[in-house]
């Protein structure tokens, strides 16, 4: 028997950071929106764990971590132990998802490997215990199990569903070189060591939400890491302009980057602005949210 669940990228709509707490992580107040990319992690019974990995061309598969140290590994054997099993399994994944791209690939990978091994072992945990795990494999984990749009606090790993009416669409621009997370955090704790303990909450992004209207919703976007991740890269940049005079609506950083997302007014209007940068980028992708966090495909 086999079971596959598929599990969305995220990006943030807002994302407020405050001073790094004493464990390290920083305080967020941050908006999680799911979208339509995504990655699918098959779960077999196995005498051992492995995870082969396949995915999209323009995924760097090459720097996905092998055996126990991918994180859909880790998910397995954190759900083992909370039931006392001593079961292991093969998790094939499929990814869409760009890879250290600042959209919680990994996140969605341990976030599908907890339902598959879930559903495989009848072990039937609730989904309090399952966000639970997830939050100890990573602060984005439970977003992707939870899916839609969501308001993300503590350390992004506190999350509660988020009243969203629109249907959004986003043109996403991967870049061919990743940006360490952790790194990000450290060049906007340089550039901003007066940094209040509260992150900027997220007033302005509630209308815009609820009105479902394009252009609130640009007006609203926020990404606190976003002049971090461009002092790092300076052609992200130079990126989200283009994009903009295309005729995106707003662009910005997604979380800590690289990747770039556009808002569009519409599905023309994102694939006219896909089309406009596809001649400078190899990899311009559409995509449309919110969509459902993990959940399990019906037999192929
Ligand atoms: O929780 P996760 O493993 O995704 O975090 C990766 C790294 O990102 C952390 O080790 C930390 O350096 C940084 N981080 C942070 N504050 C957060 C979330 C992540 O500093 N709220």
């Amino acid at each position: 028997m086999s079971i596959t669940v598929r599990a969305p990228a995220k990006i943030n709509l807002h994302l407020g950071v405050g001073a790094a707490r004493e464990d390290g992580f920083h305080p967020l107040v941050t908006v999680y929106h799911a979208i339509s990319l995504y990655d699918d992690v098959t779960a077999v019974a196995a005498e051992a764990w492995s995870t082969p990995v396949d995915g999209a061309a323009y995924v760097d598969l090459a720097s996905v971590p092998a055996g126990e140290d991918n994180i859909a590994v880790r998910a397995g054997q954190l759900l083992a132990q909370r039931h006392g099993l001593s079961r292991r399994a093969a998790l094939s994944t499929y990814k869409s998802i760009p890879v250290a791209g600042g959209m919680a690939g990994g996140s969605a990978d341990a976030a599908a490997a907890l339902v598959a091994l879930d559903r495989l072992w009848g072990t039937g945990t609730p989904d309090d215990q399952l966000l639970a795990l997830a939050s100890r494999l990573g602060s984005d984990v439970p977003f992707a199990l939870l899916g839609g749009t969501a308001l993300g606090t503590g350390r992004g790993e506190i999350v509660e569903p988020w009243e969203d009416n629109g249907a959004w669409w986003w043109v996403v621009v991967p870049s061919e070189v990743g940006l360490s997370t952790p790194a990000v955090y450290r060049h906007w704790d340089a550039l901003f060591p007066d940094a209040p303990a509260e992150p900027p909450p997220a007033h302005r992004l509630v209308g815009a939400l609820k009105t479902g209207e394009p252009l609130r919703l640009a007006a609203a976007l926020h990404n606190d890491l976003e002049a971090a991740a461009i002092d790092l890269r300076p052609d992200l940049g130079a990126l989200i302009e283009k994009g903009q005079a295309e005729g995106a609506l707003r662009g910005l950083v997604s979380g800590s980057g690289p990747t770039c997302v556009f808002l569009c007014a519409g599905a023309e209007e994102a694939r006219a602005v896909a089309a406009g940068l596809a001649a400078e980028h190899p990899v311009v992708l559409t995509a449309h949210g919110p969509v459902a966090g993990a959940h399990v495909l019906p037999d192929a």
